[in-house]
Protein backbone atom coordinates (compact mmCIF):
# COMPACT_ATOMS: atom_id res chain seq x y z
CA UNK A 1 0.00 0.00 0.00
CA UNK A 2 3.05 2.44 0.91
CA UNK A 3 4.53 2.18 -2.15
CA UNK A 4 1.70 2.90 -3.84
CA UNK A 5 0.65 5.97 -1.64
CA UNK A 6 4.46 7.26 -2.32
CA UNK A 7 4.21 6.74 -6.15
CA UNK A 8 0.72 8.91 -6.30
CA UNK A 9 2.57 11.74 -4.13
CA UNK A 10 5.70 11.28 -6.73
CA UNK A 11 3.16 11.43 -9.59
CA UNK A 12 2.02 14.46 -8.65
CA UNK A 13 5.93 16.59 -8.79
CA UNK A 14 5.59 17.05 -12.62
CA UNK A 15 8.32 19.05 -12.05
CA UNK A 16 10.50 20.45 -9.61
CA UNK A 17 11.58 24.01 -9.00
CA UNK A 18 14.46 25.71 -7.57
CA UNK A 19 13.39 29.37 -8.24
CA UNK A 20 11.76 31.87 -5.73
CA UNK A 21 12.30 29.73 -2.87
CA UNK A 22 10.37 30.64 0.46
CA UNK A 23 11.87 29.87 3.42
CA UNK A 24 8.92 28.99 5.33
CA UNK A 25 8.12 26.94 9.02
CA UNK A 26 5.31 25.41 8.33
CA UNK A 27 5.16 24.99 4.03
CA UNK A 28 6.37 21.56 2.99
CA UNK A 29 4.92 21.58 -0.41
CA UNK A 30 5.43 24.74 -3.08
CA UNK A 31 3.59 25.52 -5.54
CA UNK A 32 4.37 27.50 -8.39
CA UNK A 33 1.67 28.91 -11.40
CA UNK A 34 4.05 30.00 -14.14
CA UNK A 35 3.33 32.73 -17.22
CA UNK A 36 1.92 29.68 -19.15
CA UNK A 37 -0.51 28.18 -16.60
CA UNK A 38 -1.64 31.60 -15.95
CA UNK A 39 -2.44 32.43 -19.41
CA UNK A 40 -3.93 28.82 -19.76
CA UNK A 41 -6.09 29.72 -16.43
CA UNK A 42 -7.30 33.23 -18.02
CA UNK A 43 -8.30 31.53 -21.43
CA UNK A 44 -10.32 28.81 -19.14
CA UNK A 45 -11.62 31.96 -17.08
CA UNK A 46 -12.73 34.01 -19.53
CA UNK A 47 -14.63 31.04 -21.84
CA UNK A 48 -16.54 30.18 -18.80
CA UNK A 49 -16.92 33.57 -18.09
CA UNK A 50 -18.64 34.88 -21.40
CA UNK A 51 -20.86 31.32 -20.96
CA UNK A 52 -22.35 32.33 -18.15
CA UNK A 53 -22.84 35.78 -19.16
CA UNK A 54 -25.05 35.04 -22.14
CA UNK A 55 -27.81 35.27 -22.28
CA UNK A 56 -27.95 38.28 -20.06
CA UNK A 57 -31.03 40.65 -19.94
CA UNK A 58 -30.68 44.26 -19.18
CA UNK A 59 -33.18 46.75 -17.51
CA UNK A 60 -35.92 47.80 -20.21
CA UNK A 61 -35.31 51.39 -21.33
CA UNK A 62 -38.40 54.55 -22.07
CA UNK A 63 -38.02 57.71 -22.84
CA UNK A 64 -40.44 60.60 -23.79
CA UNK A 65 -38.63 62.37 -26.76
CA UNK A 66 -40.15 65.52 -28.42
CA UNK A 67 -40.00 64.99 -32.49
CA UNK A 68 -40.79 67.59 -35.18
CA UNK A 69 -43.74 67.55 -36.64
CA UNK A 70 -44.82 64.64 -35.10
CA UNK A 71 -45.07 65.90 -31.23
CA UNK A 72 -43.89 63.99 -27.93
CA UNK A 73 -43.77 60.44 -28.24
CA UNK A 74 -43.12 57.83 -25.81
CA UNK A 75 -40.20 55.08 -26.76
CA UNK A 76 -40.06 51.68 -25.07
CA UNK A 77 -36.89 49.60 -25.47
CA UNK A 78 -37.75 46.31 -23.88
CA UNK A 79 -36.19 42.79 -24.07
CA UNK A 80 -32.82 43.71 -24.38
CA UNK A 81 -31.32 40.67 -24.29
CA UNK A 82 -27.39 40.31 -24.61
CA UNK A 83 -26.64 36.74 -26.79
CA UNK A 84 -23.39 36.58 -27.99
CA UNK A 85 -20.10 37.73 -26.53
CA UNK A 86 -16.59 37.76 -28.43
CA UNK A 87 -13.25 38.48 -27.18
CA UNK A 88 -10.63 39.49 -29.22
CA UNK A 89 -7.49 39.50 -27.26
CA UNK A 90 -6.89 39.37 -23.15
CA UNK A 91 -4.00 39.64 -20.88
CA UNK A 92 -3.48 38.54 -17.19
CA UNK A 93 -0.59 40.03 -15.30
CA UNK A 94 0.32 39.32 -11.62
CA UNK A 95 1.91 41.96 -9.22
CA UNK A 96 2.58 42.35 -5.92
CA UNK A 97 -0.89 43.99 -5.22
CA UNK A 98 -2.57 41.40 -7.16
CA UNK A 99 -3.84 40.13 -10.72
CA UNK A 100 -5.40 41.73 -13.52
CA UNK A 101 -6.88 40.30 -16.50
CA UNK A 102 -8.30 42.67 -19.60
CA UNK A 103 -10.15 41.67 -22.04
CA UNK A 104 -10.04 44.09 -25.31
CA UNK A 105 -11.80 44.02 -28.81
CA UNK A 106 -14.49 42.43 -27.45
CA UNK A 107 -17.79 42.54 -29.40
CA UNK A 108 -21.54 41.69 -28.13
CA UNK A 109 -24.71 40.98 -29.89
CA UNK A 110 -27.78 41.95 -28.53
CA UNK A 111 -31.08 41.87 -29.51
CA UNK A 112 -34.27 43.97 -28.26
CA UNK A 113 -37.67 45.17 -29.03
CA UNK A 114 -38.86 48.55 -29.41
CA UNK A 115 -42.78 50.01 -29.08
CA UNK A 116 -43.82 53.54 -29.24
CA UNK A 117 -47.33 55.37 -28.64
CA UNK A 118 -47.83 59.24 -29.19
CA UNK A 119 -51.24 61.02 -29.80
CA UNK A 120 -51.84 63.90 -31.78
CA UNK A 121 -54.61 66.35 -32.35
CA UNK A 122 -55.55 64.67 -35.82
CA UNK A 123 -56.33 61.81 -34.46
CA UNK A 124 -58.36 60.96 -31.43
CA UNK A 125 -56.74 57.79 -30.14
CA UNK A 126 -52.98 56.89 -29.41
CA UNK A 127 -50.63 55.90 -32.21
CA UNK A 128 -48.69 52.92 -31.70
CA UNK A 129 -46.10 50.62 -33.72
CA UNK A 130 -43.37 48.13 -32.58
CA UNK A 131 -40.68 45.73 -34.02
CA UNK A 132 -37.59 44.03 -33.49
CA UNK A 133 -33.71 45.80 -33.53
CA UNK A 134 -30.13 44.26 -33.53
CA UNK A 135 -27.48 46.26 -31.80
CA UNK A 136 -24.14 45.42 -32.37
CA UNK A 137 -21.53 46.53 -29.44
CA UNK A 138 -17.74 46.73 -30.94
CA UNK A 139 -14.60 47.69 -28.89
CA UNK A 140 -15.86 46.66 -25.82
CA UNK A 141 -13.08 46.89 -22.92
CA UNK A 142 -13.51 44.45 -20.17
CA UNK A 143 -10.95 45.03 -16.90
CA UNK A 144 -10.44 43.33 -13.36
CA UNK A 145 -8.19 43.75 -10.43
CA UNK A 146 -8.70 41.18 -8.26
CA UNK A 147 -6.27 40.17 -4.58
CA UNK A 148 -5.72 37.23 -3.61
CA UNK A 149 -4.84 36.38 0.12
CA UNK A 150 -4.51 33.41 3.02
CA UNK A 151 -7.53 33.61 5.22
CA UNK A 152 -7.22 31.34 7.75
CA UNK A 153 -5.18 28.31 5.52
CA UNK A 154 -8.17 29.45 2.73
CA UNK A 155 -7.05 31.31 -0.88
CA UNK A 156 -9.53 34.55 -0.58
CA UNK A 157 -10.47 36.41 -3.95
CA UNK A 158 -11.67 40.04 -3.42
CA UNK A 159 -12.15 42.30 -6.68
CA UNK A 160 -9.96 45.68 -6.36
CA UNK A 161 -11.89 47.32 -9.37
CA UNK A 162 -13.56 45.86 -12.19
CA UNK A 163 -14.46 47.87 -15.11
CA UNK A 164 -16.21 47.56 -18.60
CA UNK A 165 -16.64 50.33 -21.33
CA UNK A 166 -18.30 50.40 -24.64
CA UNK A 167 -16.56 52.09 -27.43
CA UNK A 168 -19.05 52.11 -30.10
CA UNK A 169 -22.55 50.62 -30.73
CA UNK A 170 -24.40 50.06 -33.58
CA UNK A 171 -28.40 49.61 -33.85
CA UNK A 172 -30.29 48.39 -36.65
CA UNK A 173 -34.17 48.43 -36.77
CA UNK A 174 -36.53 45.92 -38.05
CA UNK A 175 -39.55 48.27 -39.45
CA UNK A 176 -40.62 51.49 -37.76
CA UNK A 177 -40.96 55.25 -38.76
CA UNK A 178 -38.28 56.83 -40.83
CA UNK A 179 -37.71 59.08 -37.41
CA UNK A 180 -37.68 56.42 -35.43
CA UNK A 181 -33.91 55.80 -36.07
CA UNK A 182 -32.61 58.68 -35.44
CA UNK A 183 -34.59 59.02 -31.92
CA UNK A 184 -33.12 55.70 -30.58
CA UNK A 185 -29.64 56.64 -31.91
CA UNK A 186 -29.60 60.13 -30.34
CA UNK A 187 -31.96 59.41 -27.20
CA UNK A 188 -31.12 55.48 -26.92
CA UNK A 189 -27.20 54.69 -27.49
CA UNK A 190 -25.45 55.79 -24.22
CA UNK A 191 -28.23 54.32 -22.31
CA UNK A 192 -27.87 50.93 -24.30
CA UNK A 193 -23.51 51.30 -24.00
CA UNK A 194 -24.08 51.87 -20.10
CA UNK A 195 -26.93 49.61 -19.68
CA UNK A 196 -24.28 46.87 -21.44
CA UNK A 197 -21.22 48.76 -19.37
CA UNK A 198 -22.93 47.92 -16.01
CA UNK A 199 -24.73 44.61 -16.72
CA UNK A 200 -21.47 43.09 -17.03
CA UNK A 201 -19.53 44.66 -14.46
CA UNK A 202 -22.04 42.99 -12.57
CA UNK A 203 -21.94 39.84 -14.08
CA UNK A 204 -17.94 39.95 -13.87
CA UNK A 205 -18.39 40.44 -9.34
CA UNK A 206 -20.79 37.81 -8.94
CA UNK A 207 -18.53 35.74 -11.05
CA UNK A 208 -15.50 36.93 -8.67
CA UNK A 209 -17.86 35.89 -5.74
CA UNK A 210 -19.10 32.19 -6.60
CA UNK A 211 -15.05 31.77 -7.88
CA UNK A 212 -14.29 32.52 -4.49
CA UNK A 213 -16.61 30.21 -2.86
CA UNK A 214 -15.06 27.61 -4.63
CA UNK A 215 -11.44 28.22 -3.66
CA UNK A 216 -13.12 28.66 0.24
CA UNK A 217 -14.87 25.21 -0.52
CA UNK A 218 -11.79 23.57 -0.57
CA UNK A 219 -10.90 21.27 1.77
CA UNK A 220 -8.13 21.44 4.10
CA UNK A 221 -7.61 17.93 4.30
CA UNK A 222 -7.40 15.41 1.48
CA UNK A 223 -8.01 11.88 2.47
CA UNK A 224 -4.88 9.26 1.28
CA UNK A 225 -6.39 5.85 1.53
CA UNK A 226 -8.17 5.41 4.59
CA UNK A 227 -5.49 5.69 7.42
CA UNK A 228 -4.31 9.09 6.62
CA UNK A 229 -4.96 12.80 5.59
CA UNK A 230 -2.41 15.03 3.46
CA UNK A 231 -2.98 18.46 5.05
CA UNK A 232 -3.65 21.01 2.15
CA UNK A 233 -3.69 24.48 4.04
CA UNK A 234 -2.03 27.22 2.68
CA UNK A 235 0.70 28.40 4.74
CA UNK A 236 1.52 31.91 4.26
CA UNK A 237 0.27 34.73 1.15
CA UNK A 238 0.61 34.04 -1.66
CA UNK A 239 3.71 35.31 -3.33
CA UNK A 240 2.54 37.37 -6.43
CA UNK A 241 5.68 38.23 -9.27
CA UNK A 242 5.50 39.73 -12.77
CA UNK A 243 5.62 35.88 -13.88
CA UNK A 244 4.35 33.62 -11.57
CA UNK A 245 2.11 32.82 -8.23
CA UNK A 246 3.98 30.79 -6.06
CA UNK A 247 1.57 29.26 -2.71
CA UNK A 248 2.97 27.19 0.04
CA UNK A 249 0.84 24.47 1.72
CA UNK A 250 1.94 22.63 4.54
CA UNK A 251 1.62 19.12 2.96
CA UNK A 252 2.16 17.06 5.82
CA UNK A 253 0.81 13.29 6.14
CA UNK A 254 -0.43 12.37 9.32
CA UNK A 255 -2.57 10.17 10.48
CA UNK A 256 -6.43 9.74 10.77
CA UNK A 257 -6.75 10.21 14.42
CA UNK A 258 -4.95 14.04 13.91
CA UNK A 259 -1.61 12.56 15.29
CA UNK A 260 0.85 14.40 14.04
CA UNK A 261 3.90 12.54 13.27
CA UNK A 262 6.33 14.45 11.82
CA UNK A 263 9.33 15.24 13.99
CA UNK A 264 11.59 15.60 11.65
CA UNK A 265 14.16 18.30 11.99
CA UNK A 266 13.19 21.27 9.50
CA UNK A 267 15.85 21.77 7.01
CA UNK A 268 14.42 24.93 5.44
CA UNK A 269 13.94 24.42 1.45
CA UNK A 270 17.52 23.11 0.31
CA UNK A 271 16.15 19.70 0.92
CA UNK A 272 13.71 20.21 -1.90
CA UNK A 273 14.59 18.22 -4.80
CA UNK A 274 15.53 20.67 -7.67
CA UNK A 275 14.94 20.91 -11.30
CA UNK A 276 15.49 22.35 -14.45
CA UNK A 277 13.24 21.92 -17.74
CA UNK A 278 11.40 23.93 -19.97
CA UNK A 279 8.40 26.69 -19.15
CA UNK A 280 5.83 24.15 -17.17
CA UNK A 281 2.57 25.48 -16.35
CA UNK A 282 2.73 24.63 -13.04
CA UNK A 283 5.70 23.53 -10.97
CA UNK A 284 5.26 21.40 -7.48
CA UNK A 285 8.05 20.98 -5.02
CA UNK A 286 8.03 18.34 -2.33
CA UNK A 287 10.32 18.68 0.70
CA UNK A 288 11.83 15.41 1.71
CA UNK A 289 9.56 15.11 5.02
CA UNK A 290 6.37 15.23 3.06
CA UNK A 291 7.66 11.58 2.35
CA UNK A 292 9.32 10.59 5.67
CA UNK A 293 5.82 11.92 7.06
CA UNK A 294 3.92 9.51 4.23
CA UNK A 295 6.32 6.94 5.47
CA UNK A 296 6.14 7.21 9.55
CA UNK A 297 2.37 6.94 9.02
CA UNK A 298 2.09 4.40 7.20
CA UNK A 299 4.61 2.02 9.29
CA UNK A 300 2.44 3.38 12.36
CA UNK A 301 -0.68 2.29 10.95
CA UNK A 302 0.89 -0.94 10.44
CA UNK A 303 0.20 -1.19 6.74
CA UNK A 304 3.87 -2.00 6.00
CA UNK A 305 3.09 -5.49 6.30
CA UNK A 306 2.65 -7.96 3.63
CA UNK A 307 1.59 -11.79 3.64
CA UNK A 308 2.91 -13.22 0.31
CA UNK A 309 0.63 -16.79 -0.62
CA UNK A 310 -0.18 -16.28 -3.91
CA UNK A 311 2.54 -15.29 -6.65
CA UNK A 312 2.55 -16.57 -10.73
CA UNK A 313 4.69 -19.40 -9.99
CA UNK A 314 2.66 -21.14 -7.07
CA UNK A 315 5.11 -24.04 -6.85
CA UNK A 316 7.89 -22.43 -5.25
CA UNK A 317 5.22 -21.72 -2.23
CA UNK A 318 5.19 -25.26 -1.66
CA UNK A 319 7.69 -27.61 -0.29
CA UNK A 320 7.56 -29.65 -3.15
CA UNK A 321 9.42 -26.55 -4.89
CA UNK A 322 12.24 -26.68 -2.85
CA UNK A 323 12.52 -30.40 -2.80
CA UNK A 324 15.86 -30.81 -4.31
CA UNK A 325 17.02 -27.94 -2.64
CA UNK A 326 16.37 -28.21 0.62
CA UNK A 327 15.30 -31.78 1.42
CA UNK A 328 15.31 -31.50 4.59
CA UNK A 329 11.84 -29.56 4.64
CA UNK A 330 10.26 -31.29 2.26
CA UNK A 331 11.00 -34.58 4.36
CA UNK A 332 9.70 -32.84 7.29
CA UNK A 333 6.72 -30.89 5.80
CA UNK A 334 5.93 -32.75 2.90
CA UNK A 335 4.15 -31.06 0.03
CA UNK A 336 2.78 -28.37 2.63
CA UNK A 337 2.32 -24.82 1.42
CA UNK A 338 4.62 -21.66 2.20
CA UNK A 339 4.75 -17.88 2.75
CA UNK A 340 6.46 -15.35 3.04
CA UNK A 341 5.50 -12.74 5.98
CA UNK A 342 7.23 -9.18 4.77
CA UNK A 343 7.16 -6.87 7.43
CA UNK A 344 9.04 -3.39 7.51
CA UNK A 345 10.92 -3.44 10.54
CA UNK A 346 11.33 0.41 10.76
CA UNK A 347 9.84 3.74 9.05
CA UNK A 348 11.10 3.74 5.74
CA UNK A 349 13.92 5.99 5.61
CA UNK A 350 13.67 8.71 2.34
CA UNK A 351 16.29 11.18 0.82
CA UNK A 352 16.12 13.39 -1.91
CA UNK A 353 19.03 14.56 -3.71
CA UNK A 354 19.03 16.37 -7.09
CA UNK A 355 16.77 14.60 -9.51
CA UNK A 356 16.87 11.32 -7.13
CA UNK A 357 14.86 10.27 -4.35
CA UNK A 358 16.14 7.12 -2.63
CA UNK A 359 14.64 5.00 0.03
CA UNK A 360 16.28 2.90 2.99
CA UNK A 361 13.74 0.01 3.94
CA UNK A 362 14.36 -2.93 6.58
CA UNK A 363 12.47 -5.90 5.48
CA UNK A 364 11.91 -8.64 7.83
CA UNK A 365 10.91 -11.70 5.53
CA UNK A 366 9.76 -15.07 7.33
CA UNK A 367 8.91 -18.12 5.36
CA UNK A 368 6.71 -19.91 6.78
CA UNK A 369 5.22 -23.34 6.35
CA UNK A 370 1.60 -23.46 6.60
CA UNK A 371 1.44 -27.30 8.12
CA UNK A 372 -2.57 -28.75 9.07
CA UNK A 373 -3.78 -25.19 9.63
CA UNK A 374 -0.82 -24.34 11.50
CA UNK A 375 2.00 -21.46 10.25
CA UNK A 376 5.67 -22.86 11.11
CA UNK A 377 8.17 -20.41 11.13
CA UNK A 378 11.18 -22.10 9.25
CA UNK A 379 13.37 -19.04 8.02
CA UNK A 380 14.18 -15.52 8.92
CA UNK A 381 15.58 -13.31 6.69
CA UNK A 382 16.86 -9.58 6.94
CA UNK A 383 17.16 -7.11 4.14
CA UNK A 384 18.15 -3.15 3.33
CA UNK A 385 16.65 -2.46 0.27
CA UNK A 386 17.84 0.07 -1.18
CA UNK A 387 15.55 2.06 -3.58
CA UNK A 388 16.55 4.88 -6.06
CA UNK A 389 14.26 6.56 -8.10
CA UNK A 390 15.23 9.20 -10.81
CA UNK A 391 12.79 12.31 -10.96
CA UNK A 392 11.68 11.68 -14.51
CA UNK A 393 10.94 15.30 -16.24
CA UNK A 394 7.88 15.62 -18.50
C1 LIG B 1 -37.05 38.28 -25.77
O1 LIG B 1 -35.98 38.07 -26.68
C2 LIG B 1 -35.62 36.71 -26.86
C3 LIG B 1 -34.41 36.64 -27.76
O2 LIG B 1 -34.51 37.50 -28.85
C4 LIG B 1 -36.82 35.95 -27.46
O3 LIG B 1 -36.49 34.58 -27.61
C5 LIG B 1 -38.00 36.08 -26.51
O4 LIG B 1 -39.14 35.49 -27.09
C6 LIG B 1 -38.31 37.57 -26.23
N1 LIG B 1 -39.32 37.67 -25.18
C7 LIG B 1 -40.38 38.44 -25.28
C8 LIG B 1 -41.32 38.46 -24.12
O5 LIG B 1 -40.60 39.10 -26.29
C1 LIG C 1 -22.96 39.57 -34.26
O1 LIG C 1 -23.06 40.71 -35.09
C2 LIG C 1 -22.10 40.77 -36.15
C3 LIG C 1 -22.30 42.07 -36.90
O2 LIG C 1 -23.64 42.35 -37.09
C4 LIG C 1 -22.29 39.56 -37.07
O3 LIG C 1 -21.30 39.58 -38.06
C5 LIG C 1 -22.18 38.29 -36.23
O4 LIG C 1 -22.45 37.17 -37.06
C6 LIG C 1 -23.17 38.31 -35.09
N1 LIG C 1 -22.98 37.12 -34.27
C7 LIG C 1 -23.99 36.34 -33.87
C8 LIG C 1 -23.62 35.15 -33.06
O5 LIG C 1 -25.16 36.61 -34.15
C1 LIG D 1 9.33 41.45 -14.26
O1 LIG D 1 10.03 42.13 -13.26
C2 LIG D 1 11.44 42.15 -13.47
C3 LIG D 1 12.08 42.87 -12.31
O2 LIG D 1 11.30 42.79 -11.15
C4 LIG D 1 11.74 42.84 -14.78
O3 LIG D 1 13.14 42.77 -15.01
C5 LIG D 1 11.02 42.15 -15.93
O4 LIG D 1 11.21 42.85 -17.13
C6 LIG D 1 9.54 42.09 -15.63
N1 LIG D 1 8.88 41.32 -16.66
C7 LIG D 1 7.72 41.70 -17.21
C8 LIG D 1 7.17 40.79 -18.27
O5 LIG D 1 7.14 42.72 -16.88
C1 LIG E 1 -2.28 21.83 8.87
O1 LIG E 1 -1.38 22.86 8.49
C2 LIG E 1 -1.61 24.12 9.12
C3 LIG E 1 -0.64 25.10 8.53
O2 LIG E 1 0.68 24.65 8.58
C4 LIG E 1 -1.46 23.97 10.63
O3 LIG E 1 -1.70 25.21 11.26
C5 LIG E 1 -2.46 22.93 11.13
O4 LIG E 1 -2.30 22.73 12.49
C6 LIG E 1 -2.26 21.62 10.38
N1 LIG E 1 -3.34 20.72 10.74
C7 LIG E 1 -3.10 19.53 11.25
C8 LIG E 1 -4.29 18.70 11.57
O5 LIG E 1 -1.97 19.14 11.49
C1 LIG F 1 4.80 -11.87 10.47
O1 LIG F 1 6.04 -11.53 11.06
C2 LIG F 1 5.98 -10.57 12.11
C3 LIG F 1 7.39 -10.28 12.61
O2 LIG F 1 8.33 -10.40 11.63
C4 LIG F 1 5.10 -11.10 13.24
O3 LIG F 1 4.97 -10.10 14.23
C5 LIG F 1 3.72 -11.45 12.68
O4 LIG F 1 2.94 -12.05 13.70
C6 LIG F 1 3.85 -12.43 11.51
N1 LIG F 1 2.55 -12.66 10.95
C7 LIG F 1 2.11 -13.88 10.57
C8 LIG F 1 0.72 -13.94 10.05
O5 LIG F 1 2.81 -14.86 10.68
Amino acid sequence: MAPTILFIVLSLVFTLSSTHIQSSEEGFIFVQISNRGLDFAKDVLIDKAVSSIVPLQLPDIEKSVKIPVVGKVHVLLSNITIYHVDVASSYIHTGETGIVLVASGATANLSMAWQYSYRTWLVPVAITDDGGASVQVEGMEVGLAAALKNQDGNLKLSVLECGCHVKDISIKLDGGASWLYQVVVNAFEGKIASAVENAISKKIREGIIKLDSLLQSIPKEIPVYRTAVLNVTFVDNPVLSNSSIEFEINGLVTAKDAVLVSNYNHKGWKDIFFGSGPAKMIQISLQQDVFNSVSLVYFDADYMHWIVDKIPDQSILNTAGWRYIVPQLYKQYPDDDLNLNISVSSPPIIKVAKDVIGAIINLDVTIDVVDGGEVIPVACISLVHLIETSVCKS
